[in-house]
């Protein structure tokens, strides 16, 4: 890539985010991240292992309604490779959503094998949701909240306007999630968050993201692009003479005929970011 997309973090909000899900963790027994299927990669912080120490952690690749399902079976046997409790979903739709439930018991089998060594018995298992901006956080809570709203009880030790929620015998669960901001290691990452909608449009620059995921389809999916905006994409195009044939074949074009990118930056956005252009995984394995 010659051109790097630069993220600028607010690194108050992080520090804010880390210290009250540190807190909250210390009242679980299970967690649960939330991985987007499209950047399983980049969607992660080694910082949150550090702080979960040695609870047990589910993990559930979500979006997949959106990723490249080849891709996301292969990122899913990677993380089942490595004996870690995984299940794939789609909050849209809600699919999977059912299964998680029985993954987490099992994953807090455990916990209460050593509760009943203590003679702790019928104590709920408490589980929270972490992961990173706008992976779907929210909505898998309502989703599994859902009609159970009702059954929410005050327990001590949870910071005011949280609940625990009853969502299965002898599960609880946070209806707060936990925001985990992602490590961005190296330029390719912050590009791939930026384009699936991790990163506000605040904090980086639309215009090299947009020429960056041009070229990325281009090089990848030159097909997709092809079909989805109706346009002839020849050997010698580069990102920039696509996006102007975008320009032209959508008529976004100023007076004089002049592109109109002001346009076309945000079409192409949103239409990767929605899977209009194709079904996509931008971590490959
Ligand atoms: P967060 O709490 O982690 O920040 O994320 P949140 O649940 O707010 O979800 C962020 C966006 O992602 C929402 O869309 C939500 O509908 C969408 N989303 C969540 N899970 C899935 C999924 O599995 N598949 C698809 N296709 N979308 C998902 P939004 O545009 O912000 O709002 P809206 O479309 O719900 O109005």
């Amino acid at each position: 890539m010659n051109n790097e997309l630069k993220i600028q973090w607010f690194p108050g909000h992080m520090t804010k985010a880390r210290r009250m899900m540190e807190e909250q963790i210390k009242l679980v027994d299970v967690v649960v991240e939330m991985l987007d299927a499209r950047i399983p990669q980049s969607s992660t912080n080694p910082l949150l292992l550090q702080v979960i120490g040695s609870k047990p952690r589910v993990l559930v690749l979500n979006k997949t309604d959106m990723a490249d399902a080849d891709a996301t079976e292969a990122w899913f046997n990677k993380f089942k490779s490595k004996n870690l409790p995984v299940i794939k979903i789609d909050c849209a739709t809600g699919k999977g959503t059912k299964q998680l439930l029985a993954l987490i018991q099992q994953a807090a089998k455990p916990v209460i094998d050593k509760w009943l060594k203590k003679g702790v018995k019928n104590r709920s298992i408490r589980v929270m949701i972490v992961g990173i901006p706008n992976v779907g956080k929210s909505t898998l809570i309502n989703r599994l909240v859902g009609k159970n709203k009702t059954a929410a009880q005050d327990r001590p030790g949870v910071t005011r306007g949280q609940q625990w929620v009853t969502i299965a015998k002898g599960l609880e669960l946070l209806d707060t999630p936990g925001v985990l901001y992602p490590k961005i290691e190296n330029p390719q990452t912050g590009f791939f968050l930026a384009v699936t909608g991790a990163v506000r449009e605040e904090v980086y620059d639309r215009e090299t993201a947009t020429i960056l995921l041009t070229e990325w389809l281009l090089n990848k999916h030159p097909d997709a692009l092809q079909n989805c905006y109706n346009i002839e994409i020849t050997a010698t195009d580069t990102a920039e003479t696509v996006l102007g044939k975008i320009a032209v074949a959508r008529g976004y074009l100023k007076t004089g005929g002049m592109a109109d990118m002001n346009k076309v930056y945000p079409l192409i956005l949103k239409d990767f970011r929605s899977a209009k252009i194709g079904k996509f995984t931008l971590d490959e394995i």
